[in-house]
């Protein structure tokens, strides 16, 4: 006597079908063999499921059941093959009738001792591999099912316990289906505004810039200049998370086990400021259960690095893939995964090792030579990949206090969001949404100069001595600045704030 259940096993971002088939054997009544690369959560399953089982009034076969989790080369991690398991085994014993239909199903969560169901991780890449196969029912932990419905077209049964899905599976009893709502993304409101930050209105426009057009901005500046606090306004003018976005952004803190959402979708950006001691590991992903890192959890988002220069070169240099492609690829057992890390990157750092070289107030205690090796701690891919370089003086906040409060950020967010679908129009055949990420290709297209405008980048190409690179950053930064402008045509003032914020040497 044997039987097959349907579940899933999440590998990187998505989830791949598992056959869960249990077969009664002639040995001892009540063990389990589990095969199939089990990890030790998995292979702890029979424990729990046998308690399960017997919690729920059910019964174990009189003899043993070797459960097999298919196919073998997958890798299986976590518990949440214990519902599947246990569906299996009460089929063989007799609990779930042959002539009830189990193919259509998916089953999915982890249990425990008494039978009740208890929530996962990865209910959402779970349910979206269960209706790009054409199952048509997802059996999952009641807690988890407003993020399984975030899928839409598939039917998800929230779970209370194991006694009730088989009630349910039965027909004696009809657990209602999760009903699909609609999200409402507005955003909740920001607790730094920019309204709070006196003065420094040139920062405040490079950072409307960066969040307008996707781009990467440092910051230079004393301590005490405020760059931290500016920093953390930045959420406070990004564009709203579109649903799309949102999705892929769920999917990678649900993985993660990082989703707190009651409602199970992740609706404002990003924001991750990770330490500079974090580890390379931390920071970019990986493990040998690969997990999303910093980078990833920052997808759509922002990255902000405090003190870049802290930060040990090693994990600096990781970031030239993520930041050049949009994407990490992070190695384990079998092969390669890529996580998606298309983020902002806000960085600041303090002009030289003291901190006041350049301050009008305070003298630099630092050589030269403690200059250019702590310049040096980013190296120049990194830089080139920085669209924004900016210098953030020290201002006199007690003089600023007495003036009039600047915009706030509902005003500056409302200009980013014009733009932002402007760069919707233009990209609305692409996969990519902000002008930053254009290809070389894509910014010819979309760049076009009047002859002004050209007789302006020549010269400067010429006297700053700009890689392709710097060019087609300095294009897509002048495309934005045109963009916050309504703008169709660049002109040469665009261009020429553009180039403002190229890197000083
Ligand atoms: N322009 C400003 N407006 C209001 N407060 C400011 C401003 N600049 C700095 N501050 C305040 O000064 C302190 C130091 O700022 P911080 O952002 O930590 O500086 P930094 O990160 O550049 O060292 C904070 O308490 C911050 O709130
Ligand atoms: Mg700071």
């Amino acid at each position: 006597m044997s039987s097959k259940v349907f579940s899933a096993a999440v590998v990187g971002l998505d989830a791949e079908l598992v056959e869960a088939e249990a077969d009664a054997g002639g040995g001892q009544f009540g063990q389990i063999f589990l095969v199939g690369l089990p990890d030790k959560a998995v292979t702890e399953a029979k424990e729990r499921v046998r308690s399960a089982i017997k919690n729920s009034n059910f019964r174990f076969p009189s003899v043993s059941v070797t459960v097999n989790l298919a196919p073998a080369y997958l890798p299986k991690h976590g518990p949440s093959f214990d519902l599947p398991i246990a569906i299996s085994i009460l089929r063989i014993s007799g609990f779930i009738a042959e002539k009830i239909n189990l193919d259509d199903y998916i089953f999915t969560g982890e249990l425990a001792l008494n039978g009740d169901l208890r929530p996962m991780t990865g209910a959402l890449p779970i349910a979206l591999c269960a209706k790009r196969l054409g199952k048509k029912v997802l059996f999952i932990p009641e807690e988890n099912a407003a993020e399984a419905k975030l899928a839409k077209d598939i039917k998800v049964i929230p779970v209370k316990n194991l006694y009730q899905l088989v009630l349910h599976l039965r027909g004696e009893i009809e657990i209602p289906e999760f009903p699909y709502q609609d999200p409402n993304l507005i955003n909740v409101p920001i607790e730094y505004d920019m309204s709070h930050v006196k003065g420094q209105e040139h920062v405040k426009r490079a950072m409307e810039i960066a969040a307008a057009g996707g781009h990467n901005l440092l910051m230079f500046g004393p301590p005490g200049s405020g760059k931290t606090l500016l920093a953390k306004t930045f959420p406070s003018i990004l564009p709203d998370l579109a649903f799309a976005e949102a999705l892929e952004v769920t999917k990678i803190y649900s993985v993660s086990g990082k989703l707190k959402e009651k409602n199970g979708l992740i609706k404002s950006r990003p924001f991750r400021a990770p330490h500079h001691t974090a580890s390379s590991a931390a920071l970019v992903g990986g493990g040998i259960n690969p997990m999303p890192g910093e980078i990833s959890l920052a997808h759509r988002g922002v990255l902000f690095s405090d003190e870049f220069a802290e930060f040990p070169r090693p994990v600096l240099e990781a970031l030239r893939q993520p930041l050049e492609d949009g994407v990490i690829t992070v190695s384990r057992a079998a092969g390669h995964l890529e996580f998606p890390a298309k983020f902002i990157l806000l960085a600041s750092m303090n002009p030289c090792p003291c901190g006041y070289y350049g301050d009008r107030a305070r003298p630099c205690t630092c050589s030269m030579m403690q200059i250019q090796n702590y310049r040096k701690k980013i190296s120049g891919p990194i830089i080139d990949r920085i669209d924004m370089h900016l210098e953030v003086p020290r201002v006199d906040f007690k003089k600023l206090d007495e003036e009039l409060p600047g915009e706030g950020s509902a005003v500056i967010k409302k200009r980013v969001q014009q733009a932002r679908e402007i760069q919707a129009e233009r990209f609305k055949n692409e996969k990519i949404f902000t002008n930053a990420e254009m290809s070389s290709e894509k910014t010819r297209k979309c760049c076009a100069l009047n002859e002004e405008a050209k007789k302006l980048i020549s010269n400067a190409i010429d006297t700053l001595n700009l890689s392709a690179r710097s060019y087609f950053r300095l294009l897509k930064l002048a495309r934005t600045i045109a963009d916050l402008d309504g703008e169709q045509q660049i002109s040469t003032a665009h261009l020429a704030e553009a180039l403002q914020y190229r890197e000083k040497a």
